[in-house]
């Protein structure tokens, strides 16, 4: 098994690690900065033109992310990514490309990080009908709110906290203002529907004005503010929003706290099932997905 892998930031630079440990071959490394990495390329041809099975992207945004990720399909090389970005814009476009080619696009770290939730309902659940999704799905925010809840801390301060331990987007106003999670909803809606709501739709609102005040004034009633992500089938179609809600103990994402985070799925036959974990942070992300490329040989396949 041979792969190369597009960006090595902090997700990029986490698979590399997990690669050489699972022993799986390591062609090339695309990123434009001048790294000590024997595989480095600044050249995307080199890539392409190279004789790895599968193409790890974790560059993160939508272009050239999508460009590059869609030559490699057409060029008949699987395609894993941890771009939540790229799936929500370009999801669809991509997976039917990977079957005209004949080959995989997966994309398991793109939602809950090292959650293995786009499995949980597209393989465990597939019998089951899903109703409703509603989830903490952004590791940052949370990790900020916590933070504040708990330990008094700053919004700045949980921010810059959160920066340092590799939660954070490159731009962390798509974590605080809600986009990130927006994003990853779209996706779960995707999943549950067959149809990716266009997330430039879904309403969406961030923790940037949430105060200690409100926080104290939820735990005085034994509750805390929780960024959501919900998506739900109603009769007039699918529904989707991102907002901080107060939610008290009857609410099982209640206790989920700091980088963690939790998919609460409601479905006809299982009723209420959740699935935890860290929903961000380079290794549980890198994990999910060298999980995916394990998914691409034809002995996973068989
Ligand atoms: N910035 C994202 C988060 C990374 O904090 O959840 C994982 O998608």
């Amino acid at each position: 098994m041979k792969i190369s892998i597009l960006g090595y930031g902090t997700i990029g630079s986490g698979v590399y690690e997990i690669a050489k440990a699972n022993k799986i071959e390591i062609v090339k490394v695309l990123d434009l900065r001048d790294l000590d990495v024997p595989e480095l390329t600044k050249d995307f041809n080199d890539v392409l033109n190279s004789d790895s099975d599968t193409v790890v992207e974790t560059m993160g945004g939508e272009h050239p992310a999508y460009e590059f990720v869609k030559q490699c399909l057409e060029a008949g090389k699987n395609v894993v990514t941890s771009n939540k970005a790229l799936v929500a814009a370009f999801g669809e476009d991509l997976i039917a490309a990977a079957k005209a080619h004949n080959v995989q696009f997966l994309f398991e770290a793109s939602v809950g990080g090292g959650i293995p939730i786009i499995h949980v309902i597209t393989e465990c659940l597939r019998c089951d009908e899903i109703t409703r999704v509603s989830g903490i799905l952004n590791g940052t925010t949370n990790y900020i709110l916590t933070q504040m809840d708990l330990n008094g801390v700053s919004f700045e301060e949980a921010l810059k906290e959160a920066q340092r331990l590799g939660y954070a987007e490159a731009d962390p106003s798509a974590d605080v203002d809600g986009w990130d999670t927006c994003r990853k909803t779209a996706i779960l809606g995707w999943l549950i529907s067959g149809h990716m709501p266009d997330y430039k739709m879904i309403p969406t609102e961030g923790i940037t004005k949430i105060t200690k005040a409100d926080i104290d004034s939820a735990k005085a009633e034994g509750k805390v503010i929780k960024l959501l992500g919900v998506v739900e089938k109603t009769p007039d179609g699918l529904r989707a929003s991102v907002k901080p809600t107060v939610i008290g103990r009857d609410n099982e994402l209640y206790a989920v706290s700091d980088v963690m985070n939790a998919i609460l799925v409601e479905s006809k036959y299982m009723g209420k099932s959740m699935y935890y974990g860290p929903g961000a942070g380079k290794l549980p992300t890198a994990a999910a997905v060298i999980a995916d490329v394990l998914r691409t040989t034809p002995a996973a396949q068989g």
